[in-house]
């Protein structure tokens, strides 16, 4: 796996977020680090595509992600700063929300949930109200 970032500008009107930035991420854990207003979260944006490309180009495996699609954000995940939770929810419809959104089918979903809330200790707070965990 490789995520081949190639001479990003990224401008907001008069304000230019990134300037010409390049970066190649391979397999393991980075920090970004950087002022506020930097380009971190333009960058990430930009890399699940949630603002639209302006210069440059974002490579995974080769590939310009904006050419691969669904098949890229099916390997890619993103964890915004800002949650957007609807707290009467409980922890299973919100899951099953995210999933839906995903396009996991049903039962699919539920087995995962199912897993994946074992695996973090929140199995027995499934029912329970989002806002209230
Ligand atoms: N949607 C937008 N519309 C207008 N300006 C924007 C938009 N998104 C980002 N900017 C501007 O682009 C610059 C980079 O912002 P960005 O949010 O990428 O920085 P950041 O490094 O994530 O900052 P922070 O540490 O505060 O999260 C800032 O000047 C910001 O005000
Ligand atoms: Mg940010």
């Amino acid at each position: 796996m490789k995520l081949e970032i190639r001479n990003l500008t990224k401008d907001f009107g008069t304000v230019r977020a990134l300037n010409d930035f390049s970066m190649v991420f391979e397999p393991g854990i980075y920090g970004i680090l950087g002022a506020n207003g930097a380009g971190k979260s333009t960058m990430i944006n930009l890399i699940t595509d949630n603002v639209a490309r302006q210069e440059g180009e974002i490579l995974y495996d080769g590939t310009d992600i904006l050419k691969l699609g669904a098949k890229f954000r099916k390997d890619i995940g993103y964890m915004p700063q800002q949650q957007g939770f609807y707290e009467d929810f409980s922890a299973r419809a919100f899951l099953q929300y995210m999933a839906s959104v995903k396009g996991l089918k049903r039962k699919d979903a539920n087995r995962q949930i199912d897993e994946l809330l074992e695996i973090v200790n929140l199995k027995q707070h499934v029912n329970k109200k989002v806002g209230g965990l």
